[in-house]
């Protein structure tokens, strides 16, 4: 059988790359991988844990190393929000993955963040949080094949538009 480019799923804190790359990878029966969760498994601490003892910078550079270490083709891969603060990273999903970007507006994000503890960049003042938003729209959309707009969609509906943009 032909290879696919991996699928691979951007977009805000909340957006639900992690529950639509899940469903996703199931329906079309292929390896699933989420960028947090290899960092947890190689470093063997939480994300929250990691922030605190090692600061970002060091996240950023496991979370760009987990990155290009995960199958170009053949899987669904949900990334942590900020994967696309690094321009090495945005070269990356452009020229080897399929890139989808699940734009979910502010309010909702807020929403279904408004009980979060285990994101440290949502545990911040409001105007930083709403700088850090609009600050990374347009590094998600630099890097999309497609925009997908989840506010108000049931995980049926996104994934249908997924698999329609495929
Ligand atoms: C981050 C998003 C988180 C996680 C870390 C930093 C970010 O992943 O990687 O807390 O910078 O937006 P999710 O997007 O899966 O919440």
């Amino acid at each position: 059988m032909d290879k696919m480019k991996s699928i691979c799923l951007i977009g805000f804190m909340g957006s639900g790359k992690t529950t639509l790359g899940k469903a996703l990878a199931d329906e079309l029966s292929v390896n699933f991988f989420d960028t947090d969760e290899e960092i947890v498994k190689w470093r063997n601490m939480d994300i929250p844990g990691i922030f605190e003892s090692e600061g970002e910078k060091n996240f950023r550079e496991y979370e760009s190393e987990v990155f290009k270490r995960l199958p170009v083709n053949d899987a669904v891969i949900a990334t942590g929000g900020g994967i696309i603060e690094s321009r090495n990273n945005r070269e990356w999903l452009k020229q080897h993955l399929m890139t989808v970007y699940l734009k979910t507006s502010f309010k909702e994000i807020q929403r279904r963040l408004s009980f979060e503890q285990n994101r440290p960049l949502w545990n911040q003042e409001m105007n930083e949080k709403k700088r850090l938003y609009e600050s990374r729209q347009r590094l998600y959309e630099e890097c999309a094949n497609q925009i997908i707009h989840t506010d108000e969609k049931t995980i049926e509906e996104l994934l249908r538009s997924v698999q329609n943009s495929i």
